[in-house]
C-alpha cells in the first residue's frame, strides 16, 4: 500500500509536470504547423525542373542537400539511433520526426513518419530540393531555427531575380528573403528538445565580421559566375547564382580554412635544452566557426612532429592553457558516446574512445553531452554543451608545444611540421556503427614546416 502511495506521489511530482513541461517544449518548435499538411503529389521532383534547369540541377546533385536523406551516415544516424531511440523513449518521437523537417521536408510535409527508407526511392529520397528552396516564402520565427520556413507549394515559385522571358512551367515572384542570410538559418540553426542550440551557423554568421560586412552564406557557398545559362530558353547571365553548396564534404573548400604558421623560440640549441615552438592558426576563409553545423560530429587537430637529421621522428605534445573544460580539447585515452548503448539495445555499452587520434594534441571542438555528462554525438540527446574551442571568422589562435630534446637527438637540421587535420566524424564512432570509410577519412586543411639547428 504505501509502497504505492509513493508511485503515487512520484508520479504527481514528477512526472504529470516533466510530461507537461515536454510537451509544451515541444509545441513551441513549429514542427506541427507543417508536419502532415500537405501530400507527396503536391510537389514536383528535381528532375523535372532539371529538364529545364540542367545546369543548376546538375550542381545541386553534386551537393551534400541532394542526399540530405538518402547519404549513408544520415540513413545510419536516423534509422539506427534517432529512431531507434524514439521506440525507447516515445517522448522522443516528436523531435524525431522533426529531423524531416530539414533532411526530407516533402516526406515531413507529406506526413508519412518515419519516411520509407532511401533503398524504396519514395518522395523522402528528394531531400532538400528545388521545390523546397523556391517554394520558401519567408521564416516563422526570429532568429530562424528548426525548419521555420513558411511555405506553400504551387506554380509560384521565388527568386531574386526577375526572369528575362516568361516560364512556361511555372509563374516567378521576386522575393528578397532569398538574399537573407535567415533563409538558410531555417535549417542552418536548430534547438533541440532540451532547449540546447545543437546548431546555429547563422547565428555565428550573425555575430561574426562577415555579416557586418553583408558577406552572406550565398556569397560563399552559391558563387556568382557567368556566362552561365540559368534555363535553356533564356539568354546567359554573367552573374548566375551556381548552386555548388560546397562545404564541409568537399575538400578543396576545407583545404586552407585555417592557414598556419609554426616558429621556433630559438634556432639553434643543444640536447637536453627546451625549445618552444608557437603555432598561429588563422581562420581566413569561414563565415562562421570551424568546425560549424554538425559540431557533435566534427573534429579538428593539430599534429606537430620533429624529425632529427637521422630521420627519427617525435611527436610533441600541446602546452595546456589551463582553462575550464580543457580536458576535451587535448587527445587522450578515454571512453565517450555511452548514450549510444540505449539505441542499439546494448544496456552495458562501454562507449568507444573518444577521440581516436594520437594521444596529446590540440582539438578543436565543442563538446556535447549527455543528460549523465558523458560525450554525446546523438545531437537529440543533449543536454549541454561543453567548452566551445572552434576557430571563429577571421579569429587566430595560437598554441604552443615545449619540446625537450632528447640527449641522443641527432645533430643537424631538425624538421618540425605541424598539420590540421579534420574528419567528418570521429573515427571509433564510424567505425562501431560501420559508416563508410569517406566520413571519417582524413582531410589535410593547412601544414607548415619550421627548421631548427641542433648542436652536437
Ligand atoms: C519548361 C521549362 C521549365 C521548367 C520545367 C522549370 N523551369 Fe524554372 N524557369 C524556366 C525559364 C524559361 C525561366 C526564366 C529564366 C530567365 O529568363 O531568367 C525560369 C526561371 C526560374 C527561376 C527564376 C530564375 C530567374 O532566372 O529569374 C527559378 C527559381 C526557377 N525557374 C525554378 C524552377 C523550379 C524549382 C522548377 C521545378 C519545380 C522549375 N523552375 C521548372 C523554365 C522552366
Ligand atoms: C530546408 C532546409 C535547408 C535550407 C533552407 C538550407 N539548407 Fe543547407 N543543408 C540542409 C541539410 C539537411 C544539410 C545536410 C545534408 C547532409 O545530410 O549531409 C545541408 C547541408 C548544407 C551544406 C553542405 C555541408 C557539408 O557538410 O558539406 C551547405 C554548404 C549548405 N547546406 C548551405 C546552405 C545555404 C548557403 C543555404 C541558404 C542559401 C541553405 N543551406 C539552406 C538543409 C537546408
Ligand atoms: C566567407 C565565406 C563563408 C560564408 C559567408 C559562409 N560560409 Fe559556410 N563555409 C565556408 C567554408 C570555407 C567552409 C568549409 C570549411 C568548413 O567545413 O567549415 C564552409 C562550411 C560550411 C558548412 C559545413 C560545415 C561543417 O563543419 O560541417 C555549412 C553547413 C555551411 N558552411 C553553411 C553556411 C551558412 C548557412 C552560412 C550563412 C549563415 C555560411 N555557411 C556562410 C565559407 C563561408
Ligand atoms: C538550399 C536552397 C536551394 C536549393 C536546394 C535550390 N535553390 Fe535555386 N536558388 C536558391 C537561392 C537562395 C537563390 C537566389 C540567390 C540570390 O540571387 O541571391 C536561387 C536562385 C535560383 C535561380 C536563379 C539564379 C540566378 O542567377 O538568378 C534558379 C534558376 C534556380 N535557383 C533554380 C533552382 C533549381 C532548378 C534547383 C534544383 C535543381 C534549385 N534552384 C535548388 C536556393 C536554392
Ligand atoms: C533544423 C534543421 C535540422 C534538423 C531538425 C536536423 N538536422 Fe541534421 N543536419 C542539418 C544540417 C543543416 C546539417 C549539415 C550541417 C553540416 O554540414 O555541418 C545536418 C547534418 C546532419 C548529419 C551529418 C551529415 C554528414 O554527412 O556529416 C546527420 C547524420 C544528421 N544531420 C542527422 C540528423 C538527425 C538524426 C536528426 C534528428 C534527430 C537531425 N539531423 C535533425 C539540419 C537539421
Amino acid at each position: 500500500m504505501r509502497k504505492s502511495f509513493r508511485y503515487f506521489i512520484l508520479f504527481g511530482i514528477v512526472v504529470i509536470p516533466v510530461s507537461i513541461l515536454l510537451a509544451f517544449t515541444v509545441k513551441l518548435l513549429p514542427d506541427d504547423n507543417l508536419k502532415g499538411k500537405y501530400a507527396y503529389k503536391d510537389f514536383e521532383t528535381a528532375k523535372k525542373c532539371g529538364s529545364c534547369h540542367p545546369g543548376t540541377y546538375q550542381q545541386w546533385t553534386q551537393a551534400m542537400m541532394s542526399q540530405a536523406y538518402t547519404h549513408h551516415w544520415d540513413e545510419i544516424e536516423y534509422f539506427e539511433l534517432a529512431v531507434a531511440h524514439a521506440d525507447a523513449k516515445p517522448e522522443l518521437k516528436g523531435p524525431v520526426d522533426g529531423c524531416n523537417g530539414c533532411h526530407a521536408p516533402l516526406a515531413f510535409m507529406g506526413g508519412t513518419l518515419p519516411p520509407p527508407k532511401p533503398s524504396e526511392k519514395s518522395m523522402a529520397n528528394e531531400s532538400v530540393s528545388c521545390e523546397v528552396c523556391h517554394l520558401i516564402r519567408s521564416a516563422q520565427t526570429d532568429p530562424p531555427f528548426n525548419f521555420s520556413y513558411l511555405i506553400e507549394p504551387g506554380v509560384k515559385k521565388y527568386a531574386v531575380r526577375k526572369p528575362a522571358i516568361e516560364s512556361p512551367a511555372h509563374k516567378i515572384e521576386t522575393n528578397e528573403f532569398y538574399r537573407t542570410t535567415e533563409f538558410c538559418g531555417n535549417c542552418h540553426n536548430e534547438k533541440n528538445p532540451f532547449g540546447v542550440w545543437v546548431k546555429s551557423t547563422q547565428l555565428e554568421w550573425k555575430e561574426g565580421p562577415y555579416s557586418k560586412e553583408g558577406v552572406r552564406c550565398q556569397d560563399c557557398h552559391m558563387p556568382k559566375g557567368g556566362p552561365y545559362l540559368n534555363a535553356i530558353m533564356t539568354k546567359p547571365y554573367d552573374d548566375a547564382r551556381l548552386h555548388l553548396f560546397h562545404g564541409a564534404h568537399d575538400p578543396g573548400k576545407v583545404r586552407g580554412t585555417i592557414e598556419l604558421r609554426i616558429e621556433p623560440d630559438i634556432r639553434e640549441t643543444e640536447p637536453g635544452e627546451n625549445i618552444v615552438f608557437t603555432v598561429a592558426l588563422f581562420n581566413q576563409k569561414t563565415g562562421h566557426k570551424f568546425p560549424t553545423g554538425s559540431v557533435e560530429d566534427r573534429i579538428a587537430w593539430l599534429n606537430v612532429e620533429a624529425t632529427d637529421a637521422k630521420g627519427k621522428k617525435y611527436h610533441l605534445t600541446v602546452d595546456r592553457k589551463g582553462f575550464e573544460g580543457e580536458e576535451y580539447t587535448i587527445s587522450g585515452d578515454y571512453l565517450a558516446y555511452q548514450d549510444m548503448g540505449v539505441p542499439l539495445k546494448q544496456p552495458d555499452f562501454k562507449g568507444v574512445q573518444r577521440d581516436g587520434i594520437p594521444h596529446g594534441n590540440r582539438i578543436f571542438r565543442m563538446p556535447y553531452f549527455d543528460p549523465e555528462g558523458r560525450m554525446t554525438i546523438m545531437q537529440w540527446n543533449t543536454a549541454k554543451l561543453g567548452v566551445d574551442y572552434r576557430i571563429g571568422p577571421r579569429e587566430t589562435k595560437v598554441e604552443k608545444f615545449t619540446f625537450k630534446l632528447p640527449y641522443d637527438i641527432a645533430p643537424g637540421e631538425m624538421k618540425v611540421s605541424v598539420v590540421m587535420n579534420y574528419q567528418l566524424l570521429v573515427k571509433p564512432v564510424a567505425d562501431f556503427l560501420k559508416v563508410p570509410a569517406d566520413e571519417s577519412e582524413i582531410k589535410i586543411v593547412n601544414e607548415h614546416t619550421t627548421s631548427v639547428k641542433v648542436l652536437p
